[in-house]
């Protein structure tokens, strides 16, 4: 059981131990104060400002046009809602191409939000610029399967490491992000059986979406989990309820009083 009272913020160090007391790690998104705020209340571990700030909330099709200033925006609002939670932001597309410019954007995201963690995405390839991050003291979670910033080039959303070399592929990236420092790694859409196999060949928590039961934590979009969504949620999320019914429901009550006022009650 992961939900515990009280104000004292965890640290990547407490969500590591949750991995090695055989916890599940709870991780949803937020984008706001008022969500911020409710999730942290509620005991959620890990509050992800995801670049999914994009699609969610700001209506692109892509994560690709979320900026720097978009993420600090809305990564300084999920922080002051939240008081429990590790408060983790992501470096949007294009900003942690490199050591030097992940770092400055880094800097500016810890700086001006005062969250404690920043996510990268990215295989192998990207375990340089973790180890830089993380040799500077910053707080890393990796990322790697599905990765939405790299949708065009990947050509689509769809499950990664079915074949024996995308496994083999995977199993290093993981292995070298553990090796740069990263303190626990995202797996998105990864083949359920490999999740599971890269989950026990690491020591640091594997959080996973769309990728199966046996990784060290999960993560969804909290809209996805509340059912608050234009279209239908991804077919690994379950929504556990129906946010869109209620609040269509509501304003077409509130806008049919509007239209047609009948007389209050006299107040008491
Ligand atoms: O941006 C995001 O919300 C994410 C999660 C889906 C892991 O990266």
């Amino acid at each position: 059981m992961s939900v515990q009272t009280g104000t004292k913020r965890l640290t990547t160090r407490d969500i590591q131990a949750l991995k090695q007391r055989g916890e599940k790690i709870a991780m949803l998104t937020a984008y706001d104060h008022v969500t911020a705020s409710l999730l942290d209340q509620s005991g959620i571990d890990i509050l992800l400002v995801g670049d999914s700030l994009g699609n969610v909330v700001l209506g692109y099709e892509t994560t690709l046009p979320v900026t720097l200033a978009d993420m600090i925006r809305h990564a300084a609002a999920v922080q002051r809602g939240s008081s429990r939670a590790l408060v983790v932001c992501d470096l949007p597309f294009g900003t942690a191409t490199d050591p030097e410019t992940a770092l400055r954007s880094a800097v500016a995201v810890l700086q001006e939000t005062g969250c404690q963690a920043v996510k990268i995405e990215g295989g192998a390839w990207a375990a340089p610029i973790a180890a830089r991050l993380v040799q500077q003291g910053i707080a890393v979670i990796a990322h790697i399967g599905l990765t939405p910033q790299a949708v065009h080039q990947l050509g689509g959303f769809y499950r990664h490491g079915k074949t024996d070399a995308e496994a083999r592929k995977l199993i290093e990236a993981a292995q070298a992000l553990q090796e740069a420092g990263a303190f626990a790694i995202v797996l998105e859409m990864v083949v359920p059986d490999l999740a599971a196999q890269i989950t026990k060949l690491l020591d640091i928590p594997t959080i996973g979406i769309g990728s199966g039961p046996d990784c060290a934590g999960q993560v969804l979009v909290i809209n996805d989990l509340i059912g608050l969504g234009i279209g239908p949620a991804p077919s690994f999320a379950r929504p556990r309820a129906d946010v869109a019914t209620i609040v269509r429901e509501a304003v077409t009550a509130y806008i049919a009083d509007v239209k047609s006022p009948t007389e209050e009650p006299p107040l008491a």
